[in-house]
């Protein structure tokens, strides 16, 4: 297995690629690039740890022969967000990198299972859509947004209000990845339960939880680390059901049947070629009904610039 990490030098990419060195299956080729020149040295870096998984980095314009021969691209290119940011002032720089890698994508490695880090997620998965369909090799099945750090954050913060291990809690987190379009689905975690007045600001937390990180770094940039350990669990969980375990289910942001917006996060069952089952969203509570009719203005608004800019 071949996994390729493009924005490898980055905050990201950095904690990104030192997990999937130490915790990839023995055998896999881990693939690391970035337009930094430092990127071949975090390759070497990352070489010195034992283990068997080989690593190699690229630096320079060209991403291709990171790609050639990539089954699983984690995409974390791009810039962050500073204070008084939300991820759509991320636009304009990171729609044309994401179209640009991805173009370089479909030429080098068209059966790739791609995973999109970089922000705005609910207008990058669309555009890299575009960009793969112009290509003649979009197959919806193998396109995802990364939504995991709103789970983490979710299951870190219940745990941490009711008492529990956070090894117990799962939290489905559905919609998108921006403020309302984040919609936790509280009610459904078994063994809790919670208030009103709870899930309400509970809900608001996970939806801002980005914000704390951007405002406590004071301008330093965006959650790194524990975006690291989240597409690291995505990554590895992708790779787990390529490799053919049974089971594997995450919540990621696709193009599934389009009953709520074009594209949206649901519980997904993975396998060998991506996506294997869309999974039911479930019963919901009227304040998460609430939300999703909410948010779907704002979802689908966010997509429409995505096709808007590769329709130009
Ligand atoms: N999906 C999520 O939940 C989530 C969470 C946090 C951050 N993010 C997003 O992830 C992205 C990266 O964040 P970061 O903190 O790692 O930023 P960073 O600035 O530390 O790293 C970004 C890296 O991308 C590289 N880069 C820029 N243009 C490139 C190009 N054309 N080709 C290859 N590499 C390129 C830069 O050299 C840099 O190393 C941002 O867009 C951020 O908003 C997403």
């Amino acid at each position: 297995m071949k996994v390729a990490v493009l924005g490898a030098a980055g905050g990201i990419g950095q904690a990104l690629a030192l997990l999937l060195k130490t915790q990839l299956p023995s055998g896999s080729e881990l693939s690391l690039y970035d337009i930094a020149p430092v990127t071949p040295g975090v390759a070497v870096d990352l070489s010195h740890i034992p283990g068997e998984v080989t690593v190699k980095g690229y630096s320079g314009e060209d991403a291709t022969p990171a790609l050639n021969g990539a089954d699983v691209v984690l995409i974390s290119a791009g810039v962050a967000r500073k204070p008084g940011m939300d991820r759509s002032d991320l636009f304009n720089v990171n729609a044309g990198i994401v179209r640009n890698l991805i173009e370089q994508v479909a030429k080098a490695c068209p059966k790739a299972c791609i995973g999109i880090i970089t922000n705005p997620v609910n207008t990058t998965v669309a555009i890299a859509a575009e960009v793969l369909k112009k290509a003649g090799v979009y197959d919806k099945r193998k396109l995802f947004g990364v939504t995991t750090l709103d789970i983490i954050r979710a299951n870190t913060f219940v745990a941490a209000l009711k008492g529990k291990p956070s090894s117990e809690i799962e939290v489905p987190v559905i919609g998108g990845h921006s403020g309302v379009t984040i919609l936790p689905l509280l009610s459904q975690i078994s063994g809790v339960s919670f208030s009103d007045q709870e899930a309400a600001s509970l809900t608001k937390r996970i939806q801002n939880a980005g914000t704390e990180v951007v405002e406590a770094k004071a301008g330093g940039g965006s959650a790194t680390l524990s975006m690291g350990q989240a597409a690291a669990r995505f990554g590895l969980s992708l790779v787990r059901a390529m490799n053919g375990e049974q089971g594997v289910v995450e919540c990621a942001y696709v193009e599934g049947d389009g009953q709520h917006a074009r594209f949206f996060s649901q519980p997904l069952l993975l396998g060998k070629e991506g996506i294997v089952e869309y999974k039911p969203i479930g019963t919901l509570s009227s304040f998460e009904q609430q939300a999703l009719e909410g948010m779907l203005d704002t979802l689908k608004q966010d997509i429409a610039l995505g096709e808007e800019f590769v329709g130009k």
